[in-house]
């Protein structure tokens, strides 16, 4: 039993409180020239007021390890020493707010090479910033071109990628990775059987799909210090396996378990549960729909579990903690909305918010 205000201490970090900033693309770095992929003016501004409004731990949207793994050329990318640089900037404002900085590394695979949601978010050929894209097999994402199906010297330069974007997230003063294995993306879609068709040792059985992701644990781990976390995001279902026929051809909440589980052994510090993204397809409109599956894993899985989704009230984000449903919470749209929902939460709740020492003797 827990509640939203108590630190967490994983490894030698210690995380002030948790209620944490999930990660969420902003589509808004440059997509070419010297500074591609690096965090701009509106990347500090936005992470900075975030941290500032109370957010325990504050991850950095999804990251691309090369320039293919970009979900969009306006993605940030973390791939050179010039980004590395930047993002110092970036860790340090989150660092100065009081909250601790996280990153969160990605290859976008099959579901990559698109245009700004804002501007219809559709997938992009290469004379419009587009490129080619990659994935375990040839099956499209619903709408989307079909990938190129990689090589295992294509798997082993990906795995590679998310070492050395590990290292320089280091350098860059970064104190959480989180690697993303959700949403239909690269690694998702190695784990799930409706977009994983290989018959070598990268495909076929759980342990054949899982192998990249266990062997991009194991990359980053190598160059990450042990006095740090790392976590893992997984999607905890495809949403698929309500339906019986369905159930063995897609990602389910079992072999979340045992993913979870392997992780664990090999370095994963937290995983954090979010849901989907793999093939088009509704998905339950309950406020538990998705902090279930982290309470799931939570109770079969020996390692912390972050909860995510529809968390935007302050008395139902400290009942799932109370109740031990999840270690910590990522907060994603209530933060956009309000950057300083975690310090309004604290008032709500009856707890002291955590304001800058330029406001608190104000406010
Ligand atoms: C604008 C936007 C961008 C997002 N980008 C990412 C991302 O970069 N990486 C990721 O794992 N999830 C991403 N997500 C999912 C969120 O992190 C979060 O899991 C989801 O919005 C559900 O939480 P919420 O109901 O609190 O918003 C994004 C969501 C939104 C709304």
């Amino acid at each position: 039993m827990t509640n939203p205000f108590a630190a967490l201490e994983l490894r030698s970090l210690r995380i002030p409180n948790r209620l944490w900033m999930s990660p969420m693309c902003t589509y808004s770095a440059a997509p070419e020239g010297k500074l591609v992929g690096a965090p701009t003016d509106f990347h500090l501004a936005h992470y900075a007021a975030r941290a500032a409004g109370g957010a325990g731990l504050v991850m950095v949207e999804a990251t691309g390890v090369s320039p293919v793994g970009r979900i969009s050329a306006w993605d940030l990318g973390l791939w050179n020493d010039d980004q590395a640089q930047v993002f110092g900037r970036l860790t340090s404002a989150i660092t100065e707010a009081g909250a601790v900085p996280a990153i969160q590394l990605a290859h976008a695979g099959r579901k990559a090479s698109v245009d700004k949601p804002w501007l219809g978010g559709e997938q992009l050929t290469e004379d419009r910033h587009g490129w080619p894209t990659q994935g375990p097999s040839t099956v499209a994402f619903p709408g989307y071109s079909a990938p190129s199906e990689m090589s295992k010297e294509d798997i082993a330069s990906v795995v590679q990628d998310f070492a050395s974007a590990a290292k320089r997230a280091l350098t860059a003063g970064f104190k959480v990775v989180e690697i993303h294995a959700a949403h239909g993306y690269l690694l998702h879609s190695f784990l799930s059987p409706l977009s994983n068709r290989r018959t070598d040792s990268y495909g076929g059985d759980l342990a054949g799909r899982s192998r990249i992701v266990i062997e991009v644990i194991d990359a980053v781990r190598s160059v990450w210090p042990p006095s740090l976390p790392v976590f893992l995001r997984v999607s905890t279902t495809d949403w698929i396996d309500e339906n019986p026929d369905l159930q063995d051809a897609s990602w389910t909440i079992r072999d979340t378990i045992e993913l979870s589980r392997a992780a664990t052994k090999h370095g994963v510090d937290l995983i954090d549960a979010s849901s989907g993204g793999l093939v088009p397809t509704p998905i339950p409109r309950d406020r538990d729909y998705q902090t279930r599956y982290a309470q799931q894993l939570r109770s079969n899985v020996d390692a912390p579990v972050a909860a995510v989704g529809r968390i935007d009230d302050p008395s139902w984000a400290a009942e799932l903690l109370e109740h031990g449903h999840a270690d910590a919470l990522f907060i994603g749209r209530a933060l956009l909305r309000d950057a300083s929902w975690p310090n309004n939460a604290a008032s709500a709740l009856g707890s002291d918010a955590r304001y800058l020492e330029q406001y608190s003797y104000a406010v």
